[in-house]
């Protein structure tokens, strides 16, 4: 019997059952039983309540997301009995349409097989949705951040099409299984083409981005049980795509040819250009994805939906973990409250972790 796993076991089903008000009875019925399923295998199973409550609080701990004030509405779809590549990439199609909504997006989490002594399942993509990348003579085509998975693709027979906004496959694997490619249909991924509300000229750069960012390359632990496959999503933070994916050097680094659009001084930094913009390009962001009715939230709103998040918190008497480095927003961070305060970085379980990539 594995006494590590028990114990993990035991912490979890504590903290869960009594958040829940489930009496110690029904703890002390429960531990036994998990005790039993421990005997006589490797693993245990979490009911579906201990699955939904873990998943959401796996949310509650990540310490370095801004959106956890609504921690306790996550969706949970419980797909651990699926057990073939093509069955994961149905649920894997649900999720992007059910978690989309036709813009009014739904937090939602996707749970796949939990990892025991025989079977792992991994998705290989970083999330669902994603742009593809390519190293050209002329340099990166796309989304630099994806050459890596970009090349798996396509050695896996992909068919790579060199636009700068080429959504990937999706790559599923069961056990040392060869993995498994699947195209997304068409119809699914909901995309929002950027324009600004005062420059006419914005739209000729034609750009765009994907509505739904759902993370499928982290693992969910909870109460020592390990989900390899747990794909998970909420809505945007404007910033991410306006101050990130679309300005940062090595994603697509726009800004350049933005302050040269806007007439600005791109030679002088005390002009401040850079700054200039990236103003516009994240006024862009969220004008679009507001225009055609795609949840997004500014990062303003959000330093405020995080403080409201805090304060529930301290009002239940649970104490506040949280990562600095990674709460404040890249645009204006001082402008938030999060800026001035200090949090406790401490890891706490159920959460999400990084395992080692699959390629
Ligand atoms: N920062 C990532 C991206 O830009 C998404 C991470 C999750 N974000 C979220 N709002 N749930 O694609």
């Amino acid at each position: 019997m594995n006494n590590d796993l028990f114990k993990e076991a035991e912490e979890f089903i504590r903290s869960c059952y009594s958040e829940l008000n489930k009496t110690e009875q029904e703890i002390e019925i429960r531990l036994n039983e998990i005790n039993k399923q421990l005997q006589s295998k490797d693993f245990y199973e979490h009911t579906a309540v201990e699955l939904e409550y873990g998943a959401k609080v796996a949310w509650r701990n990540s310490n370095r997301c801004i959106g956890r004030l609504f921690w306790d509405q996550l969706n949970v779809i419980d797909k651990r009995h699926l057990n073939t590549e093509e069955e994961m990439a149905g649920a894997l199609f649900e999720h992007i349409e059910y978690a989309t909504n036709k813009g009014r997006i739904r937090p939602t989490i996707t749970i796949f097989p939990q990892k025991t002594p025989n079977q792992t399942v991994r998705i290989w993509n970083h999330q669902l949705i994603r742009y593809a990348g390519y190293r050209t003579e002329q340099g990166v085509l796309g989304d630099p951040g994806s050459l890596a998975f970009t090349e798996e693709c396509i050695k896996l027979g992909w068919e790579p099409k060199f636009g700068k906004f080429d959504i990937l496959p999706l790559v599923i694997q069961i056990n040392d299984n060869g993995p498994r490619m699947f195209e997304i249909p068409e119809h699914l991924p909901l995309e929002v083409p950027l324009r600004h509300p005062q420059y006419k000229w914005f739209e000729d750069l034609e750009l765009k981005w994907y509505g739904v960012p759902i993370i499928s390359e982290m693992m969910l632990e909870i109460g020592g049980v390990t989900y390899t496959a747990a794909p998970f999503n909420g809505w945007y933070m404007g910033t991410e795509i306006g101050a990130r994916n679309l300005a940062d050097e090595s994603r697509y680094n726009l800004l350049p040819q933005i302050g040269a659009l806007m007439g600005l001084d791109t030679k002088s930094s005390i002009s401040l250009w850079k700054d200039r913009a990236l103003l516009e390009l994240n006024t862009a962001v969220l004008h679009s994805f507001k225009e055609d009715g795609v949840s997004i939230v500014d990062h303003h709103t959000a330093a405020q939906q995080f403080k409201k998040f805090e304060e529930k918190e301290k009002e239940i008497g649970r104490s506040l973990t949280g990562d600095w480095t990674w709460l404040i927003p890249p645009m204006s961070p001082a402008a938030t409250h999060i800026f001035h305060a200090s949090y406790n970085n401490e890891i706490l379980k159920p959460n999400y972790f990084y395992q080692p990539k699959p390629y």
